[in-house]
């Protein structure tokens, strides 16, 4: 058995959620690594639709469910979406690591306060807390899971840590009031006790033996070393936060599985060299529902970028890949897809690290024949020829097999190579 991972290769939204469900049936176990509720997936079971931000995918299907240490953890968030999930008759099989940090009230403030000083030159965060949150994890100011499970240890940090908060926060002319806090939290532990523990040696006493299925969060693009940084998120979506965000070693991870749109997308700020901010994007936008599932953002539509796919299947390591919504390009007549960029004259195949040449680069396009009628074909040879050669074309420019291709958004909808 074994680790194996579900990684999203673009700017988050790929449709990890739905090749994650898939994946997750074969699963014991499914873990997330990293980041908090700034993600956002929407699963359909027995007829009713949860959407979930930090709650791991598997959870409806009855699997064993971590979160780990790489997570940050707003409590009132996991209590709803625990309690949601009672109400409807089900008992999560949750395990919470005591090492995640917490999001606390301060770090959703400081979050809407940093945003609005940026002005127009915000990152366009979700506002909930994440950056802040894990700023005082690196900083040695956090509040981990397991100090709100014990009055004592909860209130020795906070005497420690509460003189730097409100420094930090009377920048922003605001306050909070510690005490109140402080109990407020004390009860959230009280209610998440039995679910808070040490997930690293649960997750390394079951990796041999059982199906292991890691689920990235946020996107490559997005990961805080290989994104498109500032504006990114706070962590490591990449297939190698695993290792640090779940306690794992990397030799337990035996498959990693990058899932990709068709087209791309990105919500929030910074440069995207496929942007189309006409008709085009407009298409697929509408046709691919492009609006968040956490703050029902309208998503900037493009081509796919094959520059930064390859640079996130080289970094990822991945083995295959899932493409996602095929059918949102259906009725177009002819499909773009970018090779390379254009900076100043000269053509670049690499993703640079600088954003200032990143906003400069023009896209260089190849052209493929449009095609229609990919919408639920759940059979490889019943795909039209014109999309069956888009797969093709995309998995030989990147060297790595395509294993799933989603053609719509129920779970049936999808190809499966081999099968
Ligand atoms: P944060 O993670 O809330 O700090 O936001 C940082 C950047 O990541 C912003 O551009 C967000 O729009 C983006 N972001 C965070 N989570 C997601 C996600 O799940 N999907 C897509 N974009 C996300």
């Amino acid at each position: 058995m074994g680790g194996f991972a579900v990684v999203g290769l673009q700017w988050g939204d790929e449709g990890k959620g739905k090749i994650t469900d898939y994946f997750a049936e074969k699963a014991d176990c499914v873990v997330r690594y990293q980041g908090g509720n700034n993600a956002g997936h929407t699963i359909v079971a027995g007829g009713k639709e949860y959407k979930f931000h930090l709650m791991p995918s598997g959870v409806v299907q009855g699997k064993k469910v971590v979160i780990g240490n790489g997570v940050v953890v707003d409590p009132t968030v996991l209590i709803d979406e625990i309690e949601e999930l009672r109400s409807n008759g089900m008992e999560p099989d949750l395990m919470v690591s005591d090492r995640a940090h917490v999001i606390m009230p301060y770090h959703r403030m400081l979050d809407g306060a940093e945003e609005s000083l940026l002005g127009n030159k915000k990152v366009g965060t979700t506002k909930r807390g994440i950056g802040p949150c894990y700023s005082d994890k690196v900083a040695r100011h956090g509040i981990r899971m397991g100090d709100l499970l014990e009055r004592e240890a909860l209130a020795e940090k906070m005497e420690r840590i509460m003189p730097i908060q409100d420094k930090i926060l009377g920048i922003y002319d605001m306050k909070v009031d510690p005490e109140g806090i402080m109990e407020e939290y004390l009860s959230y532990g009280e209610r998440l006790r039995k679910y808070v523990d040490d997930t690293i040696y649960y997750l390394n006493s079951i990796i041999d033996e059982k199906a292991v299925l890691f689920e990235g969060a946020q996107g490559f693009l997005l990961d805080i070393d290989y994104g498109t940084y500032p504006y990114v998120t706070s962590s490591n979506p990449v297939a190698g936060g695993i290792c640090t965000g779940a306690g794992i070693s990397p030799k337990k991870i035996e498959k990693i599985v990058g899932v990709s749109k068709a087209y791309t997308t990105r919500v929030g700020m910074g440069p995207m060299p496929t942007e189309e901010k006409g008709e085009v994007g407009d298409y697929l936008a509408k046709r691919g529902h492009e609006f968040g599932t956490t703050t029902g953002r309208k998503r900037r539509c493009g081509w796919l970028d094959m520059v930064a796919l390859k640079y996130a299947c080289m970094v990822n390591g991945v083995d295959s890949i899932a493409i996602t919504k095929l059918d949102v390009l259906d009725g177009l007549e002819e499909v773009k897809v970018c090779v390379a960029y254009e900076y100043e004259g000269k053509t670049l195949d690499r993703f640079p690290s600088s954003i200032k040449i990143l906003e400069k680069c023009k896209p260089v396009y190849e052209t493929l024949d449009g095609w229609d009628g990919s919408k639920g074909v759940r059979d490889y040879t019943a795909l039209p020829p014109n999309a069956r050669k888009y797969v093709e074309y995309i998995s030989e420019k990147l060297g790595v097999e395509v294993e799933i291709i989603s053609t719509g958004p129920a779970r049936e909808d999808t190809i499966v190579a081999g099968s």
